[in-house]
């Protein structure tokens, strides 16, 4: 049986960063509200004329293309999830391709909010196992700043801009992506959205002035639906594994605030220590979160350890996918 193994992590994150000192200049907000709501301390602004999701993304994927000895020609496939993309049309992965030189590949953009790398990696996986693909890049990652609206302390607190990216190959060996369950309920649409610039009502003067173009979030409905969902469907996947705290090596959780990821982890009954966390550093950055905390954490992966992927995010979209790092 092929399984589908990630072979290479990596990530790009702007310099410019954006403090909660800052922010409590800019709106009505504090850093001990900020820190002790989301776990948050600084995100990082991608900023620059011109500059959008695909610059983060082709320095991630020049990084890991680098790291793991790849050439550009060899890359079969590639996959960008993001809500962020520079403009409606082309894709991502379009313009990725095109300007790091992987001319033997063909790719596509993939939008489920948070929940992208997740279903990024589903698709990805189930390419490689097909015995087709070789070698598939998945990035994963969003210019949240780009669609905040910095005068809302609602949402400008949380997000920020980041991108990472994984490559898939094909193994025989047992490790790599081992079991997924994947969830989406549209009903949930209402309270994390944008209301403007989409086709179902396109710009105009009156939503740019009404700030229709920036995330929408009633912040309190998403938090008890991620609370419930992304420990749900964790111990969903660990259960049918036969996995339990003593056998699982890590919990990677999408980092949309800190009390979130620490109810997951109470849920699943992890100790801390097991978690990856590094909201603090780049707040929610959306798609980008669970493949950067993959690059942050590397050093300290060994192969076969049992790792659970969680996320929870617009839509609403969640899952978990479970996997033994391989290598
Ligand atoms: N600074 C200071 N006060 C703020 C604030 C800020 N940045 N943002 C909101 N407040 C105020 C509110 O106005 C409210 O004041 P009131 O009681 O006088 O009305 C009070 O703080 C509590 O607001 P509430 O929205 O209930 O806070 P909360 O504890 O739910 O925290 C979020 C708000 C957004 C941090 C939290 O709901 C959350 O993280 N939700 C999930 C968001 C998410 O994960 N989104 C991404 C999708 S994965």
């Amino acid at each position: 049986m092929i399984r589908a193994k990630i072979s290479g992590v990596a990530g790009f994150v702007p310099e410019d960063r954006l403090t909660n000192e800052m922010l409590s200049q800019m709106v009505d907000t504090n850093d001990e509200w900020i820190f002790s709501r989301t776990g948050i301390k600084e995100r990082r602004m991608l900023k620059g004329e011109g500059l959008g999701m695909s610059y983060m993304a082709e320095q991630a994927v020049r990084l890991l293309l680098e790291k793991t000895n790849t050439k550009p020609e060899e890359i079969d496939v590639v996959i960008c999830t993001t809500i962020t993309q520079d403009m409606l049309l082309p894709s991502v992965a379009n313009l990725v391709c095109y300007r790091v030189g992987m001319t033997n590949a063909w790719g596509f953009d993939l939008q489920a909010a948070c929940s992208g790398f997740l279903y990024g990696l589903e698709t990805v996986t189930k390419f490689v196992e097909s015995g087709k693909y070789k070698k598939a890049i998945l990035i994963s990652g969003d210019k949240m700043s780009s669609i905040i609206d910095y005068t809302d302390r609602n949402t400008c607190v949380i997000f920020g801009d980041g991108c990472g990216a994984v490559l898939v190959e094909p193994t025989e060996e047992n490790v790599g992506i081992m079991d997924s369950k994947l969830y989406s309920d549209g009903s949930g649409w209402q309270y994390l959205h944008i209301k403007a610039g989409g086709s179902a009502k396109p710009s105009t003067m009156d939503t740019l002035m009404a700030g229709e173009q920036y995330v929408y979030q009633e912040g309190q409905k998403v938090y008890v639906n991620a609370i419930k969902n992304m420990a749900d469907v964790a111990i969903e996947v660990m259960e049918r594994n036969h996995l339990t705290a003593d056998n699982i090596q890590w919990l990677v959780p999408h980092q949309a605030n800190k009390r979130i990821i620490e109810s997951t982890r109470e849920r699943v009954g992890l100790p801390v220590e097991k978690v990856m966390v590094n909201i603090q550093n780049y707040g929610n950055t959306t798609n980008g979160t669970i493949p950067l905390c993959l690059w942050d954490y590397e050093k300290q992966l060994k192969k076969g350890d049992n790792i659970i992927l969680a996320s929870f995010g617009g839509g609403f979209t969640w899952g978990a996918i479970y996997l033994k790092w391989a290598y």
